[in-house]
């Protein structure tokens, strides 16, 4: 087989890729080592940039979110008892969108389908070969047999536990990390949000975070320590803790149900440096992790998407490298100011009994001060919506 680009992964940012190089008329081949449905079973990010919008509408997969995706102009951070409204519309002129993981995964997937470009799922033992020669190609095992494809290029979208960047270990690769000592127990239950717009809570119980999907679905989402396990959290428990965690007056009027989903995250965060090796590039979580707590994951995937992309087509189109060339110091540049926005709202919002009650006084004072500072708000809603690719 051979095809111009193949891409390992089939998350988001492997089908984002997919259908902006299939539209542009780069034939590309996704795989996957699990298929469709165990992909869309898993329940991660929640809120859209716009570059995001931007980029899916670009793809031509923006129809459905522009219709059930929420559009929010806002946030609450609520500390100390009180709370604070970050304007994002006001302040930036941008609002966010509320749409998940899930239902951007499946819109993808659809379009594809609909496209004819090849995906195979179930794909084992994928392999990236001679990605520093002129002639790389990737092989993958299915039903006993070993296939081979060749091609030009090799995008790397498959994760964090990918097999890209462990093929790239040994070869320059130069890795960042910091691993947070706590991780986020998550709930996704068929019941109305607790209030129309997002809350993010720092408690002396821990972190709180109330998101939503639609009008009558919700997630929520509590600090738990890294010794926590799922089975030992019932939804009743959950509720209980999530309602400690929230002002009273939104403790009172939050809708319980039975979950959907619950599941518990680590949170981490992670970048590889650089993002390109001879014709492999890593592409969103392959190549960095954010803590969720400023809700970049997603997004980073899709600006680097929008960096590949417009390098890969530029070569198609043009025969010129330059945007290729440019990849890795471009992704990074918007990968770190995120890393360090996702770092700062994690420290600013979660217990860190470590820290002491002298951490718990900096950060009331830095709430303090983000309250009474329209200059600081304005910081943090411009790093929120997100900076310009
Ligand atoms: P992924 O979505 O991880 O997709 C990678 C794909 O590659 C997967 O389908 C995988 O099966 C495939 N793959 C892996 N290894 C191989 C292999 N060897 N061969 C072939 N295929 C392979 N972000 C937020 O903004 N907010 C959140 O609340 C949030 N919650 C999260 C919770 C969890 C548990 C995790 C793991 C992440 C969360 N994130 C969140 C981050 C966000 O979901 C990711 O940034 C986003 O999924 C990145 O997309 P991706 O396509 O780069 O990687
Ligand atoms: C969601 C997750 C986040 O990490 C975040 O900051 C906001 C929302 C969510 O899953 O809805």
């Amino acid at each position: 087989m051979r095809t111009q680009v193949v891409i390992v992964g089939s998350g988001p940012s492997g089908l984002l890729l997919g259908q902006l190089l299939a539209n542009a008329g780069i034939d590309n081949i996704i795989l996957d080592r699990v298929d469709r449905d165990y992909i869309l079973g898993r329940i991660r990010a929640g809120v859209l940039e716009v570059g995001a919008v931007d980029l899916l509408d670009r793809a031509g997969c923006g129809e459905r979110m522009h219709k059930e995706g929420l559009v929010h102009d806002g946030f609450e951070l609520s500390f100390l008892g009180r709370r604070q409204r970050i304007d994002l519309k006001g302040l930036t002129g941008t609002s966010v969108m509320v749409y998940g993981q899930t239902e951007v995964t499946r819109d993808l997937m659809d379009h594809r389908a609909a496209t004819g470009s090849k995906t195979i799922y179930d794909a084992a033992n994928v392999t990236p070969h001679d990605f520093d020669s002129a002639s790389p190609y990737v092989t993958y095992e299915q039903d006993g047999v070993t296939h081979r494809i060749d091609c030009d290029y090799i995008a790397g979208c498959d994760g964090f536990h990918g097999v890209c960047r462990a093929s790239v270990e040994g070869k320059g690769l130069r890795t960042f990390e910091k691993v947070y000592p706590f991780g986020w127990l998550g709930l996704l239950a068929d019941v109305p949000p607790v209030h129309h717009e997002l809350i993010y809570a720092n408690h002396a119980r821990g972190f709180a975070l109330c998101s939503q999907r639609s009008h009558t679905r919700s997630r929520y989402y509590v600090q738990v320590p890294l010794t926590d396990k799922v089975e030992d959290w019932s939804d009743d428990a959950f509720w209980d803790e999530i309602r400690r965690r929230l002002p009273q007056d939104v403790a009172e009027a939050m809708v319980t149900g039975p979950s959907i989903e619950k599941s518990i995250a680590p949170l981490r965060s992670f970048v590889a440096e650089p993002l390109r090796f001879g014709r492999l590039f890593l592409v969103g979580d392959a190549g960095h992790i954010v803590p969720p707590t400023g809700a970049k994951g997603l997004n980073l995937a899709a600006s680097d998407v929008h960096y590949l992309f417009e390098g890969l087509r530029e070569y198609y189109a043009e025969r010129k490298a330059a945007g290729l060339d440019a990849y890795s110091s471009r992704a990074l540049s918007r990968i770190w100011k995120a890393e360090r926005f996702s770092w700062s709202m994690t420290m600013l919002l979660h217990r860190f009994p470590e820290d002491g009650d002298f951490g718990s006084r900096v950060q009331e004072a830095e709430l303090d001060y983000l309250s009474s500072s329209q200059a600081a708000q304005t910081a943090m809603a411009e790093n929120y919506v997100g900076l310009p690719y």
